[in-house]
């Protein structure tokens, strides 16, 4: 079976990754023999800008995770990095050939499998790729699957989307997600720190979400974030802040179909935007 390729954002992009080797359920094998000494060294190279980058930025839990798994010289084997995973939180990695189809990665993440894309960036991309590549994925999504909490968010997320799918309200969860899983700001005793993924493995985000006074920091609110639009090719213009992944997980366990019915009807707001009741968070000083 070959299944369908998926592109990211405006359909006019070419697929990257080759979809003739997916199984049904989009996973792959990593083919991990047939990466190159080259790309090897890239990856270690974005590793090592990145590590640099995310000390005193990212959260604890992320830092911690991130040591304790020493994938820095060279592209891991995912049954590694999945054994260890296991372990901790009952989570695995999954091998796929790129971006998968929403209900294919609903289904993944309710079965505690994180889908991780193959194929790495090219060196003309080693500061700024627009769609998800192995390093972003990795990097980014992987460290914080080893908090209990977060791990089960994630799960909690999946099976919340298969749900948002029968109830046609796609466009207001996916918002969760990029603005938790992808960009979100956790408020620590030492200042905000980041824990999204896209900010953590993108230079000049990871430089920018803390300390730039333009983007709004605006308290994690569930029925303001589901309404918040966002762009997926430029820095972010506002940013959600959570106290703790505890919260994060409280206020997403309830039940979303109500509020659904409420929102869908209701018009977006825009990126970027104050709106009235926003808890404001001001730049933290490193
Ligand atoms: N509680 C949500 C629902 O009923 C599911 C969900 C959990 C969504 C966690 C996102 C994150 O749909
Ligand atoms: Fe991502």
């Amino acid at each position: 079976m070959s299944m369908v390729p998926v592109t990211y954002g405006a359909s006019s992009r070419p697929p990257r990754g080759d979809y003739s080797v997916a199984r049904a359920d989009y996973t792959c094998d990593q083919s991990w023999d047939d990466y190159s000494p080259q790309q090897h060294e890239l990856y270690a190279r974005l590793y090592a800008r990145q590590l640099g980058l995310v000390q005193g930025r990212a959260g604890e839990e992320f830092l911690q995770a991130l040591g304790q798994l020493a994938m820095h010289a060279r592209i891991p084997r995912f049954e590694d990095v999945s054994e260890r995973l296991t372990r901790a939180t009952r989570w695995q990695i999954v091998a796929v050939p790129g971006l998968i189809p929403e209900d294919a990665f609903f289904r993944l993440l309710a079965q505690r499998r994180f889908p991780v894309t193959v194929w790495l960036r090219t060196p003309e991309e080693f500061d700024y790729i627009v769609e998800p590549d192995l390093f972003h994925d990795l990097f980014g999504h992987v460290p914080l699957l080893f908090n209990p909490v977060f791990a089960d968010y994630m799960q909690a997320y999946g099976e919340g989307g298969l749900k948002a799918q029968r109830r046609n309200a796609l466009e207001l969860l996916a918002r969760l997600y990029w603005y938790t899983v992808e960009f979100g700001l956790i408020d620590t005793p030492r200042g905000l720190r980041v824990y999204g993924a896209g900010i953590l493995s993108s230079p000049g985000e990871l430089a920018r979400a803390l300390a730039d006074p333009q983007p709004l920091r605006i308290g994690f609110e569930l029925r303001r974030v589901l309404r918040t639009r966002y762009e997926i090719d430029d820095f972010q213009k506002t940013y959600f802040v959570i106290d703790s992944f505890a919260q994060l997980f409280e206020q997403t366990a309830q039940d979303f179909a109500p509020i659904y019915e409420e929102l869908l009807p209701l018009p977006a707001y825009p990126p970027g935007k104050v709106q009235p009741g926003d808890r404001m968070f001001a730049v933290s000083a490193r």
